[in-house]
Formats: structure tokens, sequence, C-alpha cells
């Protein structure tokens, strides 16, 4: 509210002092036929024809006079192929049409944003540098992004429910999976109908698009989509938590509509919350789907999750969602399993459905040799070079990697042959929730990830004492031909990782070897000083620690899209350009060096497999070789938090620059924030659905 009154102050003076400047005509151009900018009167009717990329800017603005030029040059680019794909770049100039600005929620300038026949749809990435490539690539993407299709010709797909309909669901009565969404509204009947005004709630608007979409999108998948206004059923959207949905309490707090999923065949624990930061359909989708298939756990066999995990990586087509899913198997014994052995399961399902890509699976099928083969099947790749001696399977890693007792749990990820089994040795690790999430947590990344402004520190300080090294695979995904190439990468790189992957396991047996013989001696140096029998006993008892480091996590970079990002992040000095292709190795223990170079100065490149692996094996394993060639690059300026101020900064100029130190005093507080949140989660999780249904709730 605050900053649009200023906005709308900025336009005054600005318009105030219109007449007696120059126009700026570098918005307006003359050498061609580069369009005005649209008037209110042209705008209603542009945007109703197809999708539209606009800039909102003032002739005034220092960004927007920087943009103009890389705008104008984006419009031409991209004119025809935009013809085609039937989406167009538009510009209106807020000085000129205040109103039309003012009406459109504009704030800041330049604001970039996509529209389509039903008005807006979303942002132009913030976190995104605005320059010729990201602008066309972000036409693009949308152009072919099916949630913007003809939102003006559907209709919801959403049903009003009551408070006790809704109830009823929640007491075991939901046939299919429900998907309700809550608003801060009496009298919202069909959730597309525009003329509804919701109070305190920027985001309710946009979400009816979306709500439209998904309505439309999950139906055909034998989900019922439900809606329901908070401010006639207060009670059950407080019990809920959403008392904010309920009356305006706080005149200065904006409000969105809240999701939640109920799930069918269970009369508890079938409820479950949207938690995401993301507010897109696809974001929603995902949430629905893979928590209503989590929740049943449905039984898998080794051929369909051999079909699971070789499907082949795809370039990803739009930020944000990782290619590369990941399978959490039950492994059970039908003859002694017991009820009790299933509860996990279901304290799994959030964990796991908050996990991208995660989907949990029952089996009774043999898992081990399964694994087993796959283990294999890792050496069948890892043997590309004729000149190498041949890699053999280390079978004893694998034996140790597989002690385990049924029922337990065993990890699966598309595109990986490392297989990750649950130890669980009695039926109190198997009912240890801590234990096996904490297990699923280490490994919780697929098995490549995209590098992004929003994904990187995340990545970055990724469990640094299990996973060494952070290598980064370039690729670039700006032509047909650059992507084709960059898959030949991304397919070298994984391979140089399943490579030392093997050099790893054979060092992880070695060191075991290693601590069983020290242990063996001290066992003998203590019988022959004849110790006290029981000392040698507690002695021979010592667990042998398996070390689990050494790991690498394994990433890719678009340049096409984030090139800037690894100048920010001080990994690219003023004189390097990087290439498709070529590889970076974080340190991800220290976060100061990194390299770019192989063990003869070449620069590191994915043509073959045999560089990464070679550069990454000595760095983790230097004492297997002779000497120590690799030359180790220090990060420029390395301060993280130097990293995430200058993005910032660059991205949306001073204003960035105050809601940095806005965010560094609100850091201070998140902890005590964080600790009332997860408190308030753990109490809505613990409370049971009767409490909802308006029983007296059992005392514990
Ligand atoms: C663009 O719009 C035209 C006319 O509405 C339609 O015939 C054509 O199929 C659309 N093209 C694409 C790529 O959607
Ligand atoms: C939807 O439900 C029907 C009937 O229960 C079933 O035949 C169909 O396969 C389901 N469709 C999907 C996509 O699950
Ligand atoms: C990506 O590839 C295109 C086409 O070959 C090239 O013009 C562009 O410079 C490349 N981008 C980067 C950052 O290397």
């Amino acid at each position: 509210m605050l900053l649009n009154a200023l906005a709308l102050g900025l336009i005054f003076i600005a318009r105030f002092f219109v007449t007696s400047q120059a126009a700026d005509n570098s918005h307006t151009g003359i050498d061609d036929d580069f369009p005005d900018p649209l008037n209110a009167a042209q705008f209603d009717t542009e945007m109703s024809k197809h999708l539209h990329v606009v800039e909102f800017y003032s002739p005034y603005c220092h960004h927007c006079k920087a943009l103009a030029p890389i705008w104008k040059n984006a419009w031409r680019n991209f004119r025809d192929e935009g013809r085609k794909l039937n989406i167009s770049f538009a510009q209106i100039n807020c000085v000129e049409s205040g109103d039309l600005c003012h009406r459109e929620r504009i704030t800041a300038y330049p604001a970039i944003k996509l529209y389509g026949p039903n008005g807006f749809i979303k942002d132009f990435p913030l976190a995104q540098k605005r320059n010729l490539e990201t602008l066309t690539n972000f036409a693009r993407q949308e152009a072919m992004n099916a949630d913007n299709f003809d939102t003006g010709f559907l209709k919801s797909q959403s049903h009003l429910l009551k408070g006790t309909e809704f109830l009823s669901l929640l007491a075991g009565n939901a046939e299919g999976p429900h998907l309700v969404s809550f608003w801060p509204s009496k009298n919202l009947m069909t959730t597309d109908d525009s003329s509804i005004e919701f109070e305190n709630c920027d985001d309710c608007h946009s979400f009816q698009n979306t709500w439209t979409v998904l309505s439309n999108k999950l139906i055909s998948e034998n989900f019922t989509i439900n809606h329901l206004n908070c401010e006639s059923e207060m009670k059950i959207c407080r019990e809920l938590g959403f008392s904010d949905l309920t009356e305006i309490t706080n005149h200065r707090a904006d409000r969105s509509p809240h999701v939640v999923l109920i799930v069918p065949k269970k009369k508890a624990g079938n409820l479950f919350y949207y938690e995401g930061d993301e507010h897109t359909v696809r974001d929603y989708e995902d949430f629905a789907r893979r928590t209503t298939f989590n929740a049943q756990a449905p039984t898998v066999s080794n051929d369909v999750l051999g079909q699971l995990i070789s499907e082949p990586f795809q370039m990803k087509k739009s930020p944000g969602s990782p290619d590369g899913s990941i399978h959490i198997v039950f492994r059970y014994e039908p003859d002694t399993v017991v009820q009790e052995d299933f509860d996990i399961l279901e304290h799994l399902i959030k964990p796991v459905s908050n996990i991208p890509n995660a989907y949990l699976h029952k089996s009774t099928d043999d898992l081990l040799s399964f694994s087993h083969e796959l283990f294999k099947s890792m050496y069948g790749l890892i043997n590309y070079n004729p000149g190498e001696e041949a890699k053999l399977p280390n079978e004893e890693f694998f034996s140790m990697s597989a002690i385990t007792q049924y029922p337990t749990f065993f990890m699966f990820k598309q595109g990986s042959t490392i297989p990750n089994i649950f130890h669980g040795y009695s039926t109190t690790e198997m009912r240890d929730f801590d234990l096996i999430t904490e297990w699923i947590e280490q490994d919780s990344l697929p098995l490549l990830n995209e590098l992004t402004p929003v994904t990187y520190l995340k990545l970055l300080e990724y469990h640094p004492e299990l996973y060494h090294f952070m290598a980064i695979q370039l690729v670039n995904t700006s032509t047909e031909a650059e992507l084709s190439r960059s898959l030949d990468y991304i397919e070298n790189f994984r391979l140089s990782a399943f490579d030392y992957e093997s050099i790893r396991n054979d060092y992880l047996m070695e060191t075991v070897a290693a601590e069983r013989k020290t242990k063996d001696e001290a066992v003998r140096a203590m019988k022959a000083k004849h110790a006290a029998s029981a000392d040698i006993v507690k002695k021979m008892r010592d667990e042998i620690t398996h070390e689990k480091g050494h790991r690498v996590l394994l990433t890719f970079l678009d340049l096409s899209t984030h090139d800037w990002l690894l100048a920010q992040a001080g990994l690219q000095p003023s004189d390097r350009n990087y290439r498709n292709g070529e590889v970076l190795i974080v340190d991800k223990k220290s976060c100061s060096t990194y390299v770019e170079r192989d063990s003869l100065g070449e620069i590191l490149r994915a043509d073959t497999p045999f560089a990464v692996k070679d550069t990454l094996s000595r760095l983790s394993f230097p004492s297997r070789y002779n000497s120590d060639t690799i030359e180790r690059v220090q990060i420029q300026g390395s301060n993280r938090v130097r990293f995430s101020v200058i993005s910032s900064i660059s991205e949306h100029g001073f204003v960035g620059y105050v809601l940095i130190l806005a965010l560094i005093v609100f850091a201070v507080r998140v902890p005590k924030m964080l600790r009332k949140i997860s408190n308030a989660r753990k109490y809505r999780s613990r409370r049971d659905t009767t409490g909802l249904l308006g029983k007296e709730k059992s005392k514990d």
C-alpha cells in the first residue's frame, strides 16, 4: 500500500514535469517500426488477443532507460518467432497512462509482467538479469507453457463447499482426493467470478486464474476441486489455522488464499497443508499429485522401478522444478510384517512429499538383487576407456552397503546406478522416524541439480561434511545445436561421477580394512600384555566406523540464462569467458577455492568422462597420487553474504540494498520466529481431526 502510494506520488510529480521536459524518445524509437507504448484503451484490446510480455516504465527512471535498448533489441529479435508462438512484447508508459498502471498495481519501474487474455499472469522472475537472452527465453518458455493457454475460455471446475461437507470429507468420507482452497470472502460462488472484491488480498485475483487452470487440469485425474468461503465458515477456518481469512484484524497485513488436500481411504491423518513458497499451477499440481500418491505408497514392481529410474535426463523446461525423480521404497516380507511396521509410512508422507520429486512406494520384490544388478551395471558404464585397466565391481563394498533386515527402505534415483539401502538392524531402527528421515534427508537431492540464483547457496551449503565438492557442468541451451551438445556433456559428466564413485567405494573399503587391522593389532597387543579380558572384549566390540564422506554434488548451470551467476559467486575472473562443456569444481568444505583446470593444466571439460573423474579423484584422494598438480583458484571475495547482497543490488537497485538491510535486521529475529512457527505446526499436526469435527478432544 505504502509503495503504491509512493509510486502514485512519483507518477504525479513526473506528470507535472512532463510538459516542461523534452520527450525522451529512447522508448519511442524513430528509426524503424518499433511500436509506441500502448495507451489504456489499446491495452485491453491488445491483451485480449494473445499472450504479452509487458514492460511498465517511466521515462524518468534510471533502470528503465538502461533497459530501453535491451528491450528494443529483444522486441526486434523475437518479433518473428513471437508471431508464430502468439506472444509479443508491449510497453506501457506509466507517466502517460497513470490510471492503467494504478489499476494493474504497478509499484516499481520497470515492471515486466506476463499478460494473457484474462489479465495478469505472472512477473518476470525478479532474480533474473534482464538481457536479450533472458527476456526472449522468458517469452519463449511462457508461450509454450500450457498453464498460460486459453485461461480466457476456461471455466472454473471448483465447487463451493459447505463447512459440514468439508467436515464429512475429513471424517473419512472422501471418495477420491479433494483439493480445497480457502478464501477471504463470503460470496465467492464460482472461483472465476472476477467481479468479487477481496479486501487486503493482492494475490486473490491472480490466484483465481491459478485455481481455474488447476481445477481444469486436475479434474481429469479424478481430483475433486473445491473452495470454501472463510467469512461464512469462520469456525472451521480458525480450527485449520486460517483465522487471517475470517476477518481483517490488521489493516496493513496482506492475505492470500490457503490450500489443503484431503486424501481418500483414511479416517485420520488425511489432511495436508500446502506449505510451499511458490504459487504456480505447477507447484500445486505437484503437491496434489505427489501427496496423494505418497499417501497410498502403492506397490511397485522391480520392472516398473527399472523404467522409472532409467528415464533419460531432460534439460528442464522451466525454472524451479528439478528434473530427476527420487523413489523411496518400503520393502517388507509379507509373511512376517505386522501392521505397526506400516505406521512409519504414515509419518513419512509429509516429509517425502516436501522433497521435490520424491515418491514413496511399497514392494515385496527382491530389491537386493535389483540393487546389485544396478551396481554392476555401473561398471558396464565406466569401462568406457579401452586404454584403462578394466574396473571391477567392489563386491565387498556392495555387501557392506546391503547389510539389513526386512522391513527396510531402499532409495533409487532417476539416472543413478548408486544403490542406497537403509541399515535396519531391528524393529527399533525401522520405527525410528528421526533416524529414517535423517537417512532420507542426507540423500534427498536428485542426481543432477540446476544451479540458479535460488538454488546456489542451498546446494553449496548442503551437507558439506558428506559432500566435499560441488561439480558444476556448464551448458548452453540457447539453440538446438548447443542443447544437443549440452546433453552429451551432461552424459559424460554423469559417467565421470559413476567412475569417481567406484574409486570412492574402493577408498572406503580400504579405510575399513585399515581400521580393522589397527583394531586387530590393538587386541593382539592387549592380549600380549595380559589385559583384563573385559577390556579386550570391549575393544573387540568397537565398531568400525563407515566413512560416508567424499561424495560429490553434481550440478549444472545454463550459461544462456545464468552466466552472470558465476561472476557474482566469485567464480569468474574478469578475463575468463566460460563455454558450453566446461566444468568447475568448488570446494564445499571451505567454500574458498575452486578448480577449473585438470592435472595437466588444461581447461576442465566434459568432452570425455575421464578428465572430470581424474580431477575429482585427485582432489579427494591425493594420497593415491604421486603429486598434487591440481591448481586451486581462490573464490573472489569468497564471502557468501556479499554474494547475496550484490545479487540483490544488481537486480533491484537501491531498493534492493535497503531491502537487504531490512533483511539483516529481520534475520536477527528469525530464529525466534521459526521456533514459534514450528511449535504452531507441531500443534497443528498433532491435533486430531475429532477436534475439527466439533467433538470434545480426548485428554492426552
Ligand atoms: C496462434 O493463434 C492462431 C489464431 O488464434 C492459431 O490458429 C494458432 O494455432 C496459434 N499458434 C500457436 C502456436 O498456438
Ligand atoms: C478415474 O477413476 C475412474 C473410475 O474410478 C478410473 O477408471 C480411471 O482410471 C481414473 N483415472 C485416473 C486418471 O486415475
Ligand atoms: C550460447 O550459445 C549461443 C549460440 O551458439 C552463443 O551465441 C552464446 O554466446 C552462448 N552463450 C554463452 C553465455 O556462452
